[in-house]
């Protein structure tokens, strides 16, 4: 058997990179993280970074900002995977430069971590976030380098705990706010398992220039189907409130940033369906469940059991 790859994080102190290293190092990867030394400094991330040592990643300092440090970091590995946060995306470019320079990489994942951003029906302002990640996809193709693009639809972590309503921190236990009809279908996956699948992915042939869905068929619910289990577990009807599509739009157009682009995303996930109004075709897709039957996936049943 091939040995495993090494895999470069960068990014891996952010939300969802922490549950990457972690995967990488339980899937046997001599794994990397990039580090700022300025994060070190930090209580919360200099923990995480305690708890990488433990794990036996390899720290790397650097900065996106810093060629040299991504040169140098990305020499070290073959595969290189980014996580970097909303305000990076753009800036992967300067990932995609250092790439191109070490010229030693086997597999590229930029941060996508969502929805398919080739194929989503957003307004602004999700609409120009969606697109930084294209053009980041553009960017990739044309400099020619292996990649996989990761589409892992919703964070079980930010909707369930919720169940998607506003400025609350537990799911509703009396009324219930449902975007649209609430009957398109989304998909929730637990942190965890998109750190497993996507380190799956990285020396799979099968994965190679193509987007890895993450589309359990147990965890597909449309919002109805959400509330309708939720309501089963706690033995309760909740009293449910329908908002338009209309109403939505307006709500979008007047709320403040951040909370703006949180309803942006809403609609293109409940109201437009953007996680499974389309089939993955072979040509341009491949769906992590299916290429992983053996690994055990928390379902959004189990996933909301915590909340009751
Ligand atoms: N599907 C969903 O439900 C969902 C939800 C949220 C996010 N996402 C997506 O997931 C991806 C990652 O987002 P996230 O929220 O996990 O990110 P995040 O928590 O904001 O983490 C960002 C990471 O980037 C690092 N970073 C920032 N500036 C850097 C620099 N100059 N050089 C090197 N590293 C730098 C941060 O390092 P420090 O620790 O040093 O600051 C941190 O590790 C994004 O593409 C986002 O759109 C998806």
């Amino acid at each position: 058997m091939a040995a495993k790859s090494k895999i470069l994080i960068i990014g891996g102190t952010g939300y969802i990179g922490k549950f990457i290293v972690e995967a990488s190092t339980k899937e046997g990867h001599p794994t990397f993280a990039l580090v700022r030394e300025s994060s070190l400094s930090d209580p919360v991330k200099g923990k995480l970074i305690d708890n990488f040592k433990n794990l036996g990643v390899t720290l790397l300092y650097g900065d996106l900002y810093d060629h040299e440090s991504l040169v140098k970091a990305i020499k070290q590995v073959d595969v290189v995977i980014s996580t970097v946060g909303h305000l990076q995306l753009a800036d992967q470019v300067k990932i995609i430069a250092a790439i191109k320079e070490a010229g030693n990489v086997k597999r590229f994942f930029p941060s996508e971590f969502g929805n398919d951003v080739d194929r989503v029906h957003a307004v602004e302002p999700a609409k120009s976030a969606f697109a930084i990640k294209a053009q980041i996809r553009r960017a990739v193709e044309a400099e020619g380098i292996p990649h996989t693009f990761v589409s892992c639809n919703c964070f079980a972590g930010y909707f369930l705990p919720t169940l998607v309503q506003p400025g609350v921190s537990a799911p509703p236990r009396d009324k219930v706010i449902i975007l649209g009809d609430g009957n398109p279908k989304a998909i929730f996956n637990n942190e965890d398992d998109i750190g497993t699948y996507t380190i799956k992915a990285a020396d799979d042939p099968r994965t190679l220039n193509k987007v890895l869905y993450i589309r359990p068929p147990k965890n597909t619910y449309s919002f109805n189907e959400l509330v309708a289990l939720w309501e089963k577990k706690i033995g309760k009807t909740l009293e449910k409130t329908y908002v338009s599509e209309e109403q939505l739009l307006k709500d979008i157009q007047e709320a403040p940033v951040p909370i703006n682009v949180v309803l942006a995303i809403n609609h293109s996930v409940f109201v437009k369906g953007d996680h499974t109004n389309f089939e993955i075709e072979p040509s341009f897709g491949v769906e992590a469940s299916e290429l992983y039957p053996d690994v055990k996936y928390t379902t959004v049943e189990e996933y909301l059991d915590q909340f009751v």
